[in-house]
């Protein structure tokens, strides 16, 4: 196999019940599943692309499009819509012109909704870029947006 995914399919055994180990090592090493990640690694494990698409497709934490460089993730909580997080969701799709799920066409940004973060105490909260902002108001919203390059 002259893959670049070779190093790490080569760490699991050619057998179905280790492939979605597989898939999260890829996804943790690029950031999301590849068209060409799911090629080999089909070749790998000797099953069809459809068949690999179906079982990994199963999880939601697999991401099949390129992530933005930075990802900004709003929280879904009750705390945190409550406390508005559905207006600062808003404002983050308009102003990016993108909905939740999606990167800008530039690659800048990708736009999350997650579950609790554990910090309702501080809502709203969003994690941008794994870093936690706490009671997050509009004008912090666009402060935090201008300072992404
Ligand atoms: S509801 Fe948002 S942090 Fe818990």
């Amino acid at each position: 196999m002259s893959s670049k995914y070779k190093e790490i399919l080569g760490k699991y055994a050619n057998a179905r019940e280790n492939l979605v180990s597989a898939m999260q090592d890829i996804q943790e090493s690029e950031g999301y599943i590849s068209p060409e990640a799911v090629k080999e690694a089909a070749e790998y494990f000797s099953i069809s692309k459809a068949d690999l698409y179906s079982v990994v497709s199963f999880y939601a934490q697999f991401k099949f499009t390129k992530p933005g460089r930075h990802t900004i993730k709003v929280c879904k909580g009750t705390a945190c819509h409550v406390r508005g997080s559905g207006s600062l969701l808003s404002a983050l799709e308009e102003r990016l012109k993108i909905k939740e799920g999606q990167t800008t066409p530039d690659g800048r940004i990708s736009l999350e909704r997650v579950a609790c973060l554990g910090a309702c105490a501080l809502a709203p909260a969003i994690v941008v870029d794994e870093k936690v902002h706490a009671r997050i108001t509009l004008p912090e919203l666009e402060k935090i947006l201008n300072s992404l390059d």
